[in-house]
């Protein structure tokens, strides 16, 4: 068999994949074809044809997505700010919307003056994309990073030896969980800044096969309410942060009005704010620890 054209190939698993129903077809099907060639999506015109073993690859992998396989799991990547993470069953897929927060935390971080290391610690990590993408951005951090399941931990491992091995900072990783009122015990009064993108979505709500049917549940539900995590890990924020400290925490896009509720109901929280993502829905809560007078 003879080499075939990849822009036909492209268009004709565009048309698969809007037919299974994903919600971005084309970009889907030109991501895969410059995952199976090894370049990068911008580069794709110049590989106008496809070896025969390069062609069976490239339906394998457009054929799994439309059974809405998510396309990080096929492609092995996810990006969050400058790192790229490896992803597959068993963890969540780092989202776009959480660049938002990310971009929040570095900027804060840019405008803090402070006459020691920053300290951070991301609670509920994931594959560690927070804490791994701030560890990279800002070296001067002391970044650590608690999670609740040992399968998703362990990709957060891997994503931080290989990150290490490349030459970031150690970022230091915990098993555990970010409701319990020890953990991170050593560090009360000492974390200069608290990110987490935590489980927020209520129980019951109506999700693409891709989330429902692929992504961890322990990472995706917070109870009936979505707030099971969220509520009491509010304690565990305002006891790790030092006087002054920051943080900021992604939500469910309902619970804009009730998460600064929250925060404003807990002893010790100021500048509770509320932030918007593209689409102008309510995504992250940033608040200060009240500073010693
Ligand atoms: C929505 S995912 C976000 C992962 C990562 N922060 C990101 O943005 O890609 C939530 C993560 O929290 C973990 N998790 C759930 N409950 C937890 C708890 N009580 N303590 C610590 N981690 C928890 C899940 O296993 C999952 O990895």
């Amino acid at each position: 068999m003879s080499r075939v054209p990849l822009r036909s190939t492209v268009v004709e698993a565009t048309e698969t994949l809007a037919a299974a129903g994903v919600h971005s077809p084309y970009t889907d099907a030109e991501l895969l074809a410059a995952h199976v060639l090894g370049v990068e999506r911008t580069r794709l015109a110049l590989v106008p044809m496809l070896t025969p073993e390069q062609l069976a690859e490239y339906r394998r992998l457009v054929e799994q997505r439309a059974t809405r396989v998510p396309l990080q799991y096929l492609t092995g990547v996810a990006a969050m700010g400058e790192i790229d993470l490896c992803v597959g069953p068993g963890v969540f897929v780092p989202r776009p919307e959480t660049e938002l927060l990310f971009a929040w935390a570095l900027a804060h971080l840019d405008m803090a003056e402070r006459g020691h290391r920053p300290t951070v610690v991301d609670l509920c990590t994931g594959s560690g994309a927070l804490a791994l993408a701030i560890a990279h951005a800002r070296p001067d951090t002391l970044v650590h990073a608690v999670e609740l399941d040992p399968v998703a931990l362990k990709w957060a491992q891997r994503n931080s030896d290989r990150l290490a091995g490349e030459g970031d900072a150690p970022i230091a990783l915990y098993e555990g969980d970010a409701t319990d009122p020890a953990v991170l015990a050593e560090l009360d009064g000492r974390v200069d800044m608290v990110v987490s993108n935590p489980p927020y979505i209520p129980a019951g709500a109506e999700l693409d096969p891709e989330v429902i049917d692929h992504d961890p549940h322990l990472a995706l539900f917070g109870g009936a309410d979505g707030l099971s995590v969220i509520r009491p890990m509010i304690g565990t924020i305002a006891r790790l942060l030092r006087p002054g400290g920051v943080v900021a925490v992604e939500h469910d896009d309902s619970h804009g009005a009730v998460m600064a509720e929250l925060f404003d109901a807990h002893d010790g929280f100021l500048d509770v704010a509320e932030h918007t993502d593209l689409a102008g829905k309510p995504r992250f809560i940033t608040a200060r620890r009240m500073p010693t007078t």
